[in-house]
């Protein structure tokens, strides 16, 4: 019998990339999930062993609807990818309360919804991991992105909970911050556009291949690439020059869209 991997957001982006890398692991049913069917019908038609839910992960039904596909499978569940996000770019003046609530309802909560109705069978299954995507950006934030960060800060800060308290069940929660990846919702136009600053940007590939560290691999914590914890720990032990270089030339050059319905890349 497969073990079974779920992975959110497999319509595009990083999450194709990781059901494509999942694929390649023998005795892996990947189950994918996201909105667009058309998409995951195609995918699951190029990949050996894979099924998919077409869901919005907001909708009230959504974390019912994966469990009991996942039962019905009938495999042990050894992998869950929490990866499904997005960002409208606003300034909180801008976008408000509105902007927050949207972003924290697919970003954070989505996650813990989907969380606590597969928590039992990944118990179950026990050696078994979590992967939960957040974003450099959810440990250190600039202006312009106030909810997206909010939302990746709330992720980052419950999955490390979350890893003290399953470790004891045998369920590990892996956290993969990427930085800077050109993808569907986050084209990352502006940094693509200079050949300096195109280095900044790494490839969905790196993204799947730190996804699967953190879950078959069990690594707590990966950023991609590597280098952008720099910036994390920067903003820990030199808070003032970190406001100094996101407060000026460099948090402007980052920026890709403005408006409340631009998607933002970080
Ligand atoms: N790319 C970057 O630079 C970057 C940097 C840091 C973190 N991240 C994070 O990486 C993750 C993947 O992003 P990506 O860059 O691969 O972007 P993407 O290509 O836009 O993929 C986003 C995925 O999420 C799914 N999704 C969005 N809303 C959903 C909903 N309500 N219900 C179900 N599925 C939903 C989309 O599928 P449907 O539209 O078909 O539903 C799509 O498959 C996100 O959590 C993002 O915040 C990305």
């Amino acid at each position: 019998m497969s073990r079974i991997a779920v992975v959110t957001g497999a319509s595009s982006g990083i999450g194709e990339a990781t059901a494509r890398r999942l694929a390649t692991e023998p005795g892996l049913h990947v189950v994918l999930v996201a909105r667009r069917e058309d998409r995951l019908r195609d995918l699951v038609a190029a990949l050996p062993d894979a099924s998919y839910v077409a869901a919005d992960l907001t909708a009230d039904d959504a974390p019912a609807r994966v469990r009991e596909h996942v039962e019905g499978l009938g495999g042990p569940l050894g992998l869950v990818v929490n990866n499904a996000g997005a960002a409208w770019r606003a300034k909180f003046a801008d976008g408000g309360y509105e902007n927050v609530r949207r972003t924290m309802e697919i970003n954070f909560d989505a996650v813990v919804r989907l969380t606590e109705a597969l928590l039992p069978l990944l118990r179950d299954s026990a050696p078994s991991s979590i992967v939960n995507v957040s974003s450099t950006a959810g440990r250190v934030a600039r202006g312009g992105s106030g909810a997206y960060s909010a939302s990746k800060f709330a992720l980052a800060g419950w999955s490390d909970s979350l890893y003290l308290e399953e470790a004891p069940h045998g369920v590990h929660v892996g956290l993969v911050l990427p930085g800077f990846i050109t993808t569907e919702g986050f084209p990352q136009a502006e940094l693509m556009a200079k050949p300096l600053t195109r280095r900044m940007v790494s490839t969905v590939e790196a993204g799947a291949e730190a996804i699967v560290e953190a879950g078959l691999g069990r690594k707590p914590e990966r950023y991609v690439p590597r280098g952008y914890g720099i910036a994390a720990a920067l903003r820990v032990v030199a808070p003032q020059l970190t406001r100094r270089v996101l407060g000026g030339g460099a948090a402007q050059a980052m920026t890709t869209k403005t408006g409340p319905d631009a998607a933002e890349g970080r």
